[in-house]
């Protein structure tokens, strides 16, 4: 049911919190600043003050915001997005790194530096890979608990001397909750006691069935330290993407997710974005959860300032106006007015259900008194 706080109510008509309690008495309901009344009720308030109203639902708000489904004709193919995970000091970290020494453009530069959350590593066929580098699983668990499911591919690194860890066995059901593939990268092979045929027996425990096993899930046995085997590493996630067939249409208003956000001192908020749809341009609109901004500028994951991103591109955005959580779901809008609309209702809806809680708290804290 739609409700509203007192407080909220008294705000919107610009009216005193304690006029509106007063108000409430004389139609005989008891309530204080903090809590919520019904929306029929706030109605007879309103109109007890001589105020105008139209109730907003979420859905009137919202309508239209995602746009319409995609045409197959539109579609063209994507990138996939990687996040790894593993247990501790298997060398998740370690392969990452690797992996972006293979890519083609960073040995014409001479090494890259990594600016932000999420980067692509260019192959020598053209083709590319977009890497997520959310640390630890909570972080991926909550980006899905927020809405966003960025990942198409989890990349699960078992130390070939240590086997399947109690963080191994996590990551495997985040992995399944999400419904991603999973590739096994079995890593420090280089080590005296690598044994990945014991990891790949010990995975059979927790339903997972590779190649070698009979099954279907694809494992590579690597190094991060010699870096051995990164290329067939790389060719079992594009041979994996293959099969999801991984599609977007870049000629869209953009829409995506936000990886992470923070404040930082003279540059206001700064957001590491992946674009799943269209294509974000300097100049445009577009809120991110309870936020919204303006495009100012746009920097690649080297730190380089571009005009646009396309699907699957993860890029670094100047000109919000507050700072989004990571996991908020971002979509590019047609006018600041829009962008207003929404995120005053998000914010105004919001703000209801934490005063809801904690008129809750404050009821509990009242009886347990008794
Ligand atoms: P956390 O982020 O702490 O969970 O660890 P991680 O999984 O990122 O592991 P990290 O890459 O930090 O590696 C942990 C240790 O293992 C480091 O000392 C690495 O040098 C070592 N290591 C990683 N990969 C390899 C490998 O292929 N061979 C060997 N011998 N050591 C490795
Ligand atoms: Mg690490």
């Amino acid at each position: 049911p739609e409700t509203i706080t007192v407080q909220e109510l008294a705000n919107r008509m610009a009216e005193r919190g304690a006029d509106v309690i007063k108000a409430l008495m004389r139609m005989g309901v008891m309530a204080t600043i903090n809590q919520t009344i019904d929306a029929d009720t706030a109605e007879l308030i309103i109109g007890e003050f001589g105020h105008s109203f139209r109730r907003v639902s979420a859905s009137d708000v919202e309508i239209g915001l995602m746009g319409e489904e995609d045409r197959d004709s539109n579609l063209v193919p994507r990138p996939p997005v990687v996040t790894i995970m593993g247990h501790v000091d298997h060398g998740k970290t370690s392969l990452l790194d690797a992996l972006r020494q293979t890519d083609v453009a960073a040995h014409e530069a001479g090494g890259i530096t990594q600016h932000i959350g999420a980067y692509q590593v260019n192959l020598e066929d053209g083709k590319k890979i977009t890497f997520i580098d959310t640390p630890g699983h909570a972080a991926f668990s909550e980006m899905r608990a927020r809405g966003a499911n960025v990942t198409d591919i989890v990349v699960l690194v078992v130390a070939a001397d240590d086997g399947i860890m109690q963080q191994t066995v996590e990551a495997i059901h985040h992995a399944k909750a999400a419904k991603v593939p999973i590739i096994i990268a079995i890593n420090k092979m280089d080590k005296p006691g690598a044994n990945p045929g014991r990891v790949r027996q010990e995975l059979l425990n927790h339903e997972i069935v590779t190649e070698e096993m009979g099954g279907e899930v694809l494992t590579v046995e690597v190094s991060a330290k010699q870096k051995l085997n990164l290329d067939k590493l790389e060719e079992a996630l594009l041979l994996q993407a293959e099969i999801l067939d991984l599609k977007a249409n870049p000629d869209r208003a953009a829409q995506g997710a936000v990886v992470e956000a923070k404040l930082e001192r003279g540059r206001g908020t700064v957001a590491t974005l992946l674009v799943q749809k269209g294509t974000l341009k300097v100049g445009d609109i577009f809120v991110a959860g309870t936020e919204w901004g303006r495009v100012r500028a746009l920097l690649d994951d080297r730190g380089r300032p571009v005009e646009s991103a396309g699907p699957a591109v993860p890029v670094e955005v100047l000109g919000l106006q507050g700072t989004p959580l990571a996991g908020d779901n971002f979509v590019v809008v047609e006018s600041e007015a829009r962008a207003r609309e929404i995120t005053e209702f998000r914010q105004h809806t919001h703000r209801q259900k934490v005063a809801a809680a904690s008129a809750r708290g404050t009821l509990e804290q009242m009886f347990s008194k008794i």
